[in-house]
């Protein structure tokens, strides 16, 4: 039977789309695995400033992504504490210390945090109308949870910044809307 040239050229396009869609899909950050959730034993996860805490049976999705970075990285801002005893559990990864909630600083969702990468390194969020300063200090961690090293609470989505309530202050947000807020940032 012979091909008719159309559908010679008809094959090597779509040929050509699925090469260039599956780059482009090895450029986007897809889910890592899903992991089920357990409920916390009595006394664990602390509820307190919209911590969220594994419901039993839950199905929670992993990333050892995240959106790649640009002059214009578009995140989710979300609150946490940095001090003993709060809500962010253990110290923090990059110095192993507690942090002052009154200092700007973050957590990074496990791609972003990049191995370590952007310890101490500074972000410039923009969000409300403003922006501040803050130092990455700690992961968000997106590859796990609901277990006691994340005091019971779901892994991280992947575009997180979790800040201390500095930053919060610092973007003017009355104090009733602290908990989630659309923003951008970039390296400072
Ligand atoms: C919750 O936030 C308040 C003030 O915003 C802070 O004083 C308190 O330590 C936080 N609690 C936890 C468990 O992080
Ligand atoms: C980040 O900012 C803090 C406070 O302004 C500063 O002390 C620190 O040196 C900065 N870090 C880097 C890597 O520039």
């Amino acid at each position: 039977m012979k091909i008719s040239s159309s559908s010679a050229v008809c094959f090597f396009i779509s040929l050509l789309l699925a090469t260039n869609l599956s780059i482009l899909e090895a450029k986007t950050c897809k889910p890592s695995g899903k992991l089920r959730g357990k409920k916390p034993p009595p006394g664990q996860c602390n509820p307190e400033n919209n911590s969220d805490c594994c419901k039993d049976g839950k199905l929670y999705t992993t990333y050892k992504c995240s959106p790649r970075v640009s002059g214009r990285t578009k995140a989710l801002l979300t609150i946490n504490s940095f001090e003993k005893g709060g809500d962010g559990g253990a110290p923090s990864e990059c110095d192993n210390k507690y942090h002052s909630d009154n200092t700007p600083v973050v957590a990074l969702s496990t791609g972003w945090f990049n191995n370590m990468r952007r310890c101490f390194q500074n972000i410039t969020i923009h969000g409300n109308g403003r922006s501040v300063n803050a130092m990455v200090v700690d992961e968000c961690d997106s590859t796990a949870g609901c277990d006691s090293e994340h005091d019971y609470q779901p892994p991280c989505p992947n575009n997180i910044v979790d800040a201390s309530k500095a930053v919060w202050k610092a973007l003017k947000v009355p104090k009733d809307d602290w908990g989630e807020l659309k923003i951008h940032w970039s390296e400072a």
